[in-house]
Formats: C-alpha cells, structure tokens, sequence
C-alpha cells in the first residue's frame, strides 16, 4: 500500500500523511521510537527503542547513529545498543550525559516515551566469533562498556573461551549494570569481572601491564578489545601490541590534535561555492566548524562514514596513523583527516 503510494504522490508527502497516523510509518526512513526510559546511573539513562521495518539487524557490539532534532537543528550521534532483540526489532542504549554533548544532554534531559528518532545502518567491527572462539579481554572504561554489555547478553551463553572484562569508572556510583554483571558471572564460570576506579584512593587502578599480564596467562589464544576516551584506548593499544596480542580498539572522541594555527591551506568547497583557509592538522571537520560551516557527521572517530565527502584535488593526512592521501578524487571522512595542502571538496 504504502509503495503504491510513494509510486503516485512525493515520497516526502507520503511520509507526512503516514506519520500523522503512525509515527514509525515511512516510506524508506529507518526511525525508531522510543518505548521505555530508566535512568541507569547518576548521569546516564537507558533508552528502549522500537525500530521501524526500513531498520537492518546488527551485531551486538556494533554502533548505530540516531539523529535528532535540537533547538530546530538535526544533530547526529553514534551509541552503541547494550540489548538487541533481533525479532521484535526493540533494542536498547544508555547514554551518559555530556556536559558539552548537545545530543547526550537532550537525550537524558528531554527524551520520552512515545519520541521518534532517526537512527542509521549499524557499523563497527567488535563483534565476537563463537566458530573461532578466543579468550578476549574487555578493557571498558565509563559508557564504552555498552558494546561490551551487548556482546555479553548475545553470546556468553554460547562463547566457549574465557571472557574478562576489566570495568573502569571514575567513583562507584558511576559504575554502571553492576547487579547484572556480578549475575552473569556467578552463572557463567568461563566470564569474570572487575571493576576499578580511577579517583578512589586506591593506587595503581589505571591501566597497566599487570592487567594484561594476568588475563594472557589464562591462554595463548587471545584478543583484547577497548571501548572509552580516547587517552584510554589509546594505552590499550600500546599495551596489546607491546604483548603482541590482536586488539580492536573503540574511542569515543577524535584525538586532540596539536596543530600550527598559523600554518594554514585554502580549502574550496565546489557545492558551496566557498573558499576557507584552514590550519594544517586539525580534523578537516573541526576546522569547518570553526568557520561556521557544518558538514553532516555521526561518530567523530572514523567509523560510521557518515562525514565522508570526494576530495576532487589536493593532499589530506590521516590524523591518527598520519598516512597521506594523494589521490583524487576519492573519498575522504572528515572527521580523522587533515588538510595538508589546498585542497577541493565536493561540498
Ligand atoms: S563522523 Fe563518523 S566517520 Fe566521520
């Protein structure tokens, strides 16, 4: 019926009429309404959300985007469901509220049952492999434990190799899904779980070689996966490739970047018909949002593609691995690219 539709009249007037019936009624947009609202800890709140038909499955571990629309403004962000039930097409994310996080504050501020949001196809590559199991260490710290928390309730029933996850927080009350946690170790003996705190007055409770060194005696077959701030994921990787151990590693923010503001390239966006100058270094999507111009993005991290654009000329530097890209045109993601000299976008 509703092809049929689309098929006569404008797909945008189509969604209109269907919405005013049903609000998860679309045509082709992947919404979600949310059904069921809890506040987990002191600064963060747990969304059940009901998806619409246009929704693809995904992994547990793996991230989707939700847009919403603040202040008249479409803002997008990329949360990591903790609960997924691929049948009913409900899943669930908690989201720690950000001082500076425009999308976390309205979520955990404003957000209520009945509310519809975007939400995007599902991405990430943290995913676990019950056919080739391998002892996996978690290294979660503050709200990077939701894709842990997903991985935990989709597969520790059926995964045959140690799990340890090693929880990190700032104060206890922080701590997050404790009670079903300390379950899901007491029924699964191949599963444990810690948890740490980075301003109690216990000392040596950051990351170290220790953590790492007790979880590798428990195999020779193992894998490291991290999900927090950047700083924090950024010492797991060291850490895994000091111990020659396979890791995957999640950061919520792009690193900050230390850049010559003097040092500067003219970037011309051809839609747009604009020329800014630019300082070298900085994430190609930061230095447009410095100059008032704000391209579409999602994750800020690298993941989801949502900030990709085509370079049709010019130089761009990768800000973490700082891998250089000569090519045009080709796709760049805006958000983990810097300009390296003047440079055109198809923006
Ligand atoms: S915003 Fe997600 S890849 Fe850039």
């Amino acid at each position: 019926m509703t092809s049929l539709l689309a098929s006569m009249v404008p797909t945008s007037v189509v969604d209109f009429w269907l919405e005013t019936i049903n609000p998860l009624w679309s045509t082709q947009q992947a919404l979600a309404r949310i059904t069921h609202l809890e506040h987990a800890a002191s600064d963060s709140v747990t969304l059940t959300l009901k998806a619409n038909r246009h929704v693809q499955g995904f992994l547990p571990g793996q991230h989707i985007n939700i847009t919403v629309e603040v202040n008249g403004v479409r803002r997008t962000r990329s949360y990591s469901p903790a609960w997924v039930n691929s049948n009913t097409g409900e899943f669930s994310i908690t989201v720690k509220r950000v001082d500076a996080g425009i999308v976390s504050r309205w979520l955990s501020q404003h957000s209520c049952i009945g509310q519809v949001v975007e939400i995007s196809p599902a991405f990430g590559d943290m995913t676990l492999d019950a056919a080739q199991p391998k002892a996996t260490l978690m290294l979660a710290a503050g709200s990077g434990i939701t894709p842990f928390l997903s991985l935990l309730r989709g597969h520790l029933t059926s995964y045959p190799a140690p799990i340890t996850l090693l929880y990190w927080a700032k104060h206890e009350h922080e701590l997050c899904f404790v009670d079903e946690l300390n379950a899901l170790a007491s029924t699964h003996a191949q599963f444990q779980v810690q948890y740490l705190l980075t301003q109690a007055d216990q000392p040596a409770q950051r990351l170290n070689e220790q953590h790492l060194q007790t979880h590798l005696e428990r195999s020779n077959n193992s894998q490291i996966f991290a999900c927090g701030p950047q700083g924090f994921v950024q010492s797991a990787a060291a850490l895994a490739k000091q111990y020659d151990v396979p890791a995957v590693t999640e950061a919520f923010y792009a690193p900050e970047i230390i850049f010559d503001s003097n040092h500067r390239v003219a970037v011309t966006l051809q839609r747009s018909q604009k020329t800014v100058m630019l300082p070298v270094g900085q994430s190609i999507l930061s230095a447009l949002e410095a100059e008032g111009i704000n391209p579409a993005y999602g994750c800020r991290r690298g993941l989801c593609n949502t900030c990709s654009c085509t370079k049709l000329s010019g130089s761009t530097r990768h800000i973490q691995n700082q891998d250089s890209n000569h090519e045009s045109p080709t796709n760049v993601r805006l958000c983990i690219n810097s300009a390296s000299s003047d440079l055109t976008l198809d923006l």
